[in-house]
C-alpha cells in the first residue's frame, strides 16, 4: 500500500510517516499546497493507494478573523484533494476535529451525532468533511480530539503538554480550565490505529464502510485534571502552581464547546481500541523523555539542599 501523507512535517503528519514507515510518501506544504489544485495534481505522479490529508489551518481563536484562510486551507483544501483523489482511485482519509460539535450533548459524542460547529475553525473542518464525503468515491473521515505528539503543532507552536511543562520550569502560575472536557489523545495513538484501520480497509471481509470514524484516547476528562495529571505522572511538586478556572475567565476570540469527549462508537463495533488517556500521557512523557528529566532534577535538587 502506498500512503501519501499530506502536512507530513506536522505533528500528526509527522507520526504518522514514522509509522506507515516504507509505505509512506512524506508531502509538506512545499511539496503540495491543498489550497491550489494545480499543486495537488502532484499526486497524480506518484499514484497512491490512500491519501491522508492532514494539512489544516489549526489556530482555534486566529480563525475567528482569518475566515477566509481557515476556509482555504481546511474546506477548499478538502476539496482539492477529494477530485485529486478520485482522479487516481486513492482513497481520500480527511483528519477532522471534535470541534464539529457544540457541546450541548453532554456525554461523548458518537459518529452520527449531528455536527453544530461554534467556531469558524469548526465549521471550516465541518465543511471539509462534507466535501470529503460528497465529492470523493472512497473515503474516511476520522476525528481526532486535542492531540499532544513529540513534533508539537506546527501551526499553534507546540501542544499543551509541553506548554505546561515549560511553565512549571519557568516557575509561573498555571491557570486552566476545570469547565471545559475533551478527549486527550496522543498522536502516536492515532497514527498507529489509522494503520491498523486501513489495513482493515484491504481485507475485504470486514471492509469498513465509507464513513465517519473517532479515534481518540479512551476516557475524558477536563482540561485542569489533565494538567494536573501531566504533573502527578512528572512526580513533580508544580501540582501547587496549578489552579482552576472558569473558561468565562479567558477572554478568548473563538467560542468552544464545552464537552467535546469523543467516544469510538465505529471502532469497537470493528473490535479496535484504543488505550486510556492516562496510559497514552504516560507513553508520551516517558518516550520525549520527560520523566527521566524531571527526576533528575529533583534529585539534583534534593542534593543541593542536602
Ligand atoms: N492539534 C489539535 O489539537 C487537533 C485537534 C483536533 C483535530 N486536529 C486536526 O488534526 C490534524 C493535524 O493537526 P496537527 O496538530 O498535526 O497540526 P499541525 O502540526 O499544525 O499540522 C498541520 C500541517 O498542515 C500543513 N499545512 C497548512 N496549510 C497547508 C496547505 N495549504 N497545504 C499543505 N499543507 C498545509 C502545515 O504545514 P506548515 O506548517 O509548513 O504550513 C502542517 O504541517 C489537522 O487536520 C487538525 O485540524 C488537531
Amino acid at each position: 500500500m502506498k500512503v501519501a501523507i499530506l502536512g507530513a512535517n506536522g505533528q500528526l503528519g509527522s507520526d504518522l510517516v514514522k509509522v506507515f514507515g516504507e509505505e509512506a510518501i512524506p508531502l509538506t506544504r512545499r511539496d503540495l499546497d491543498v489550497t491550489d489544485l494545480e499543486s495537488v495534481k502532484i499526486l497524480n505522479e506518484f499514484k497512491p493507494d490512500v491519501i491522508i490529508n492532514t494539512a489544516a489551518y489549526v489556530r482555534v481563536d486566529d480563525a475567528e478573523v482569518e475566515v477566509e484562510k481557515a476556509f482555504r486551507v481546511n474546506a477548499i483544501g478538502a476539496f482539492n484533494v477529494a477530485k485529486a483523489c478520485n482522479e487516481i482511485n486513492a482513497v481520500n482519509v480527511y483528519i477532522s476535529t471534535d470541534y464539529v460539535f457544540d457541546g450541548a450533548k453532554g456525554e461523548p459524542y458518537e459518529e452520527d451525532d449531528v455536527p453544530n460547529p461554534i467556531n469558524v475553525y469548526g465549521l471550516s473542518k465541518y465543511t471539509g468533511e462534507v466535501f470529503t464525503r460528497n465529492y470523493s468515491e472512497k473515503y474516511y473521515v476520522i476525528r481526532v480530539a486535542s492531540l499532544y505528539g513529540k513534533a508539537g503543532a506546527r501551526g499553534k507552536g507546540g501542544n499543551f503538554v509541553d506548554s505546561m511543562i515549560q511553565k512549571a520550569k519557568n516557575g509561573e502560575e498555571i491557570k486552566v480550565v476545570d469547565d471545559t472536557f475533551m478527549s486527550s489523545t496522543y498522536t502516536k495513538d492515532v497514527s498507529r490505529m489509522l494503520k491498523r484501520f486501513l489495513d482493515l480497509d484491504l481485507d475485504l471481509s470486514i471492509k469498513p464502510e465509507f464513513w465517519v470514524y473517532h479515534i481518540v484516547n479512551e476516557g475524558y476528562c477536563n482540561w485542569y485534571d489533565f494538567t494536573k495529571e501531566i504533573f502527578t505522572i512528572l512526580d513533580w511538586d508544580a501540582k501547587n502552581q496549578i489552579s482552576p478556572i472558569k473558561s468565562s475567565e479567558l477572554k478568548r476570540l473563538a467560542r468552544r464547546p464545552i464537552f467535546s469527549a469523543l467516544k469510538n462508537k465505529k471502532l469497537d463495533d470493528l473490535g479496535l481500541r484504543m488505550r486510556n488517556w492516562k496510559e497514552a500521557l504516560k507513553d508520551y512523557l516517558i518516550e520525549k523523555g520527560g520523566v527521566d528529566e524531571w527526576r533528575g532534577a529533583r534529585g539534583k535538587r534534593r542534593k543541593a539542599d542536602g
